[in-house]
């Protein structure tokens, strides 16, 4: 790393850099560019220009997730204060732009909050302004890919660990990934930890299908913008314009897919590989499952938690859960 791991962004922000690095990305996005359905992971969305377009997507009219989920926050932050206990280390991975944890802040007060993203710039810039905000709260930002730890980020704080996962990132994973996960999750948390957990739910077709496909376009350019960050990652010479937004749900797998279909048969290059599209074919980019409050409890067990308390929207649009270990 050329540049110093670790930083105070100002009085009560300190950021460490564990950002995998462009090797690593080269490799895993070539990995999944060879695969007979082309893949691309997820975190490849966010670099600035992604969180930025994320975050416009969360204020559409068709995306109900961050909203339903903003309500519930604001409608039981005590409640769901009692639950995570005074003083604990509230530890966020795939933090964004730290808007949701400030409507709990007052009510829980940490003894420390730990975003966790991918994207360093948007999230010491994120880290900064909440810092600003919130000038008693200590904030140690950690740019890392939150899948490659197997315990929590060292040199926190003592105290309660707790997780905050808002967003249904979980559901960005496939189940089995989710558990894993989950299961590693376990290890970040000590014997009292828990986790704040936000989830989607299953719901009708029509609303899921609008609200990966908003009217303005938004996702699409959230979608297409994977590529661009793929070239910055790797050189590659991708043209977004050879490129189209796809996004249905998946009945079956009770999931919503996000792919980006070729325009037209073409070579795409990534450092001495040259990958081959034809017309219509896809790289399929995302995958965003949709729950049940029985399917997620059973999830949750099969990795070694049991769900404490939940809390709906009268809709039963979104569900956010607090975890702890069996
Ligand atoms: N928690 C916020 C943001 C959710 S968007 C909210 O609920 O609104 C998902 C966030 O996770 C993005 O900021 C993205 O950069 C981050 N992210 C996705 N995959 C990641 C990974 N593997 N490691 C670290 N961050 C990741
Ligand atoms: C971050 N994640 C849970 C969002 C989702 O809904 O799956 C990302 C997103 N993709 C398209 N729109 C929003």
């Amino acid at each position: 790393m050329s540049e110093l791991a670790t930083a105070l962004l100002s009085e009560n922000v300190n950021f460490k850099n564990e950002h995998p690095g462009k090797n690593n990305s080269f490799i895993e996005i070539l990995a999944g560019l060879h695969q007979k359905q082309k893949t691309i992971n997820p975190k490849y969305f966010y670099d600035t220009r992604g969180s930025e377009l994320f975050e416009r997507i969360t204020t559409s009219p068709e995306y109900y997730p961050t909203r339903v989920e903003r309500a519930l926050y604001t409608q039981h932050a005590n409640t769901m204060a009692e639950y995570c206990g005074e003083n604990c280390v509230l530890i966020e991975p795939g933090s964004g732009s730290s808007e949701k944890v400030r409507l709990l802040l007052e009510s829980l007060k940490p003894a420390a909050y730990v975003p966790m993203d991918i994207a360093k710039d948007f999230l010491q810039h994120s880290a900064i302004k909440l810092g600003k905000e919130f000038s008693w709260l200590n904030v140690h930002a950690v740019c890392a890919d939150f899948g490659n730890y197997d315990e929590a980020p060292k040199g926190l704080p003592e105290g309660k660990r707790v997780i905050f996962y808002p967003g249904s990132t979980l559901g960005n994973m496939t189940p089995d990934v989710a558990k894993q996960f989950l299961r590693n999750l376990s290890t970040w948390l000590g014997h009292d930890g828990g986790i704040l957990i936000g989830i989607d739910l299953h719901k009708s077709t029509e609303t899921l299908t609008a609200a990966y496909n908003d009217q303005e376009g938004i996702t699409a350019e959230f979608n297409l913008n994977a590529l661009n960050h793929i070239n910055t990652l790797t050189n590659s010479n991708f043209n977004v314009n050879n490129f189209s937004h796809q996004a249905f749900y998946n009945v079956e797998l009770q999931r919503i897919e996000m792919h980006l279909e070729s325009n037209c048969d073409h070579i795409v290059r990534l450092g001495e590989s040259a990958i081959a599209f034809s017309e219509g074919e896809t790289i399929h980019t995302e995958n965003s499952y949709k729950y049940t409050q029985e399917s997620f409890q059973a999830l949750v067990e099969d990795a070694g938690f049991s769900v404490r308390q939940s809390w709906l929207d009268d809709q039963q649009l979104f569900s956010v859960h607090y975890l702890d270990l069996l």
